[in-house]
């Protein structure tokens, strides 16, 4: 498995799995598919209400702890008490120490996401966490953030899909030495269905599926599909070993529509997030 090497020299398999809408009574076992399957790089958050589940299937494997990389993330509405939020994720996962923590989403009332990220920064610094980064942040926020912060974030988890690549936000976080993580890299399924994606697998007798996640990896994101069905999860996992061509990858990036699915940090209502 593909590894890519964040601003800090903590390494992050680059193919994880996400467990956003899966239901806490069903987490344990998605993920112990997932170890089975092979991937070893889990992305929660304390808002999917799953964590429990996560650090279960961790603690049932026998793997070791080093073996895999844990992300979660900051809820919106903790962003007063990060030090704390992050224990509470910590002790529920059943962890020593988390290896990603993000803030979920940039609050921008009372510099809230500003302060938070010096709390993580503590946290970083007394090595509870190996690496500290922020999702849904805009070309605005990471300005706000950088100006006044020590650390540069190691990643910004944002949606990005063929159909929604956001290739500005995506370039100016490379080119600021932050890693791209790509959440809803399917489109939430929505971008398995177009004929070129589908012209694509057939030349490969790969899935759909396939093709838009070796899309993701070429393109040097972090990728993290969500699924609940255990051949789904080992059929993601197995994209790894699919090499498209340069024209093949270019087919995938005209699939460009500018139709965002989830909410727009600009303007979402962060108490409901
Ligand atoms: N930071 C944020 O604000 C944020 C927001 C959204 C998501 N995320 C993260 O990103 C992860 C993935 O995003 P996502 O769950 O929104 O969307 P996604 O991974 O793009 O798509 C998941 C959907 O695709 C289906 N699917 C998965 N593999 C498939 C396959 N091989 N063939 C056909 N359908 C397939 C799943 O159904 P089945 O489960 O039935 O297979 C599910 O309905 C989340 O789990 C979470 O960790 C983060």
């Amino acid at each position: 498995m593909s590894e890519l090497t964040l601003n800090n020299g903590v390494t992050i398999p680059q193919l994880g799995f996400g467990v956003f809408q899966v239901p806490p009574e069903d987490t344990q076992r998605a993920v112990e598919d997932a170890l089975e399957a092979g991937y070893r790089h889990i992305d929660t958050a304390a808002a999917y209400s799953n964590e429990a589940g996560v650090g279960a299937a961790i603690a049932a494997t026998g793997l070791p702890r080093e073996d895999i990389f844990v992300t979660t993330k900051l809820r919106n509405g903790d962003q007063d008490r990060a030090q704390a939020a992050f224990q509470d994720s910590r002790k529920t996962l059943g962890l020593d120490y988390v290896d990603l923590y993000l803030i979920h989403w940039p609050v921008p009332s009372q510099g809230m996401y500003v302060q938070a990220w010096k709390e993580l920064e503590r946290l970083y610094e007394n090595k509870e966490i190996r690496a500290i980064g922020v999702s849904n942040f805009l070309g605005d926020h990471l300005d706000n953030l950088l100006a006044s912060s020590d650390i540069v974030p190691a990643v910004n988890q944002i949606e990005l899909h063929p159909s929604y690549q956001q290739a500005e936000l995506a370039e100016k976080c490379r080119s600021l030495g932050i890693a791209v993580e790509a959440y809803s890299p399917l489109g939430q399924g929505g971008d398995l269905n177009g004929s070129a994606v589908t012209a694509v697998a057939n030349a490969h007798n790969a899935t759909t599926a396939q093709v838009v996640l070796a899309w993701h990896l070429a393109a040097g994101n972090i990728v993290i599909p969500k699924s609940v069905n255990p051949g789904r999860i080992r059929e993601n996992f197995a994209a790894s070993t699919l090499t498209l061509s340069a024209e093949e990858l270019a087919a995938i990036t005209a699939l460009e529509s500018g139709a965002r699915l989830g909410s727009d940090p600009a303007v979402a209502s962060f108490t409901q997030l």
